[in-house]
């Protein structure tokens, strides 16, 4: 006890911290998300994501490669398709927006690169929900969704993508992407499931970014609900048993009791997502001189890290990596 003991010894100087310190976080553990838009052939700005920009797809090995340049290899890509309609048709064409991004880079980047993909409805589908929607019932139906997410994943993999990462929350869409996969001769690609996804109101910058913004209703019938802790450890377990090789928690900082949960539940590589709402909310206070960017920056990945994440998902990567040089 006091006196003999003060905690404040080891906290005495930087070296000293540095050294003591639990938690790192270094640019091999980051993934950065890239918008593709189909439709532009200049970059353009995010207006609620302040930093970001929808990529055209002439530009898209650049900003991967600068993101491989300042040391980040792993990147998540959306994509913006030209058109949409009900059932979400150019998520699966082998010239689609994500198929030709994923082509371009690995064309370029080769093994240098780690190039993960979203499998989702929300971006193509002229209603924005993330399957087949009943009308009648307005709800998005779950099995007839499943094959259409096995036919993305499956093209995603054809044209080279390293990871599929399934964002749709439908029951049984990781048994099923895993099934074409190995059907179709894929059965070493990895997927990182999006298992517990809260239907947060945190991907509202998101919605702008990716054009994914739903005509009606919500996507509480198919995201969790965020009062719920317990789920999101069977969420995960029936992830892992029908074959995700690495799980995620989405949001970050709101949700870092459930990823320190999952993590110490199931110890498998744990994603965590921290999303555009919290990194514009950070963006939008720094840019009115409220909090110092870079540390806050600094202090949430630490914290996510802390919590139990192995790798995490961030549109502040190439912020971090160039405060790092
Ligand atoms: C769905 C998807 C969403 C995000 C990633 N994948 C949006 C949603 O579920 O509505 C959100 C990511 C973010 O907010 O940064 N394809």
């Amino acid at each position: 006890m006091y006196p003999e003991i003060r905690m404040r010894r080891l906290r005495s100087s930087n070296k000293i911290r540095e050294l003591v310190r639990e938690t790192s976080i270094s640019t091999s553990d980051l993934i950065y998300p890239i918008f593709v838009d189909e439709s532009i052939s200049v970059p353009q700005n995010i207006a609620s994501m302040p930093g970001m920009q929808r990529i055209p797809l002439e530009g898209v090995v650049d900003d991967a490669k600068e993101s491989v340049d300042l040391g980040i290899s792993a990147v998540m890509i959306f994509g913006i398709p030209s058109k949409k309609d009900e059932s979400g048709s150019s998520a699966w064409g082998e010239d689609d927006v994500v198929q030709s991004a994923v082509r371009e880079i690995k064309g370029d980047l080769g093994k240098d690169i780690l190039v993960i993909t979203d499998v989702c409805l929300c971006e193509y589908t002229s209603h924005g929900h993330c399957g087949v929607v009943d009308y009648d019932s307005e709800s998005v139906l779950n099995d007839p969704t499943l094959p259409l997410l096995g036919k993305v994943a499956m093209s995603h993999a054809k044209a080279g993508a390293d990871v599929i990462a399934p964002s749709g929350m439908m029951d049984g869409m990781v048994g099923t992407i895993r099934s074409s996969l190995d059907i179709g001769g894929f059965e070493n690609v990895p997927i990182m499931s999006y298992a517990a996804k809260y239907a947060s109101s945190f991907y509202g910058p998101f919605r702008d970014a990716a054009d994914s913004s739903y005509s009606f209703g919500d996507r509480s019938a198919y995201q969790m609900d965020p009062g719920n802790s317990n789920e999101a450890l069977r969420e995960v377990g029936l992830d892992i048993l029908e074959g995700a090789d690495m799980v995620m928690v989405k949001p970050a900082l709101p949700y870092l009791d459930i990823l320190y949960r999952i993590k110490n539940e199931f110890k498998l590589p744990t994603a965590a997502y921290n999303v555009s709402g919290e990194y514009s909310m950070l963006k939008a206070a720094a840019s009115l001189g409220w909090l110092d960017e870079r540390k806050v920056m600094y202090e949430s990945l630490l914290s996510i890290k802390r919590a139990g994440a192995d790798m995490i998902l961030t549109y502040f990567a190439k912020d971090f990596a160039k405060m790092l040089k």
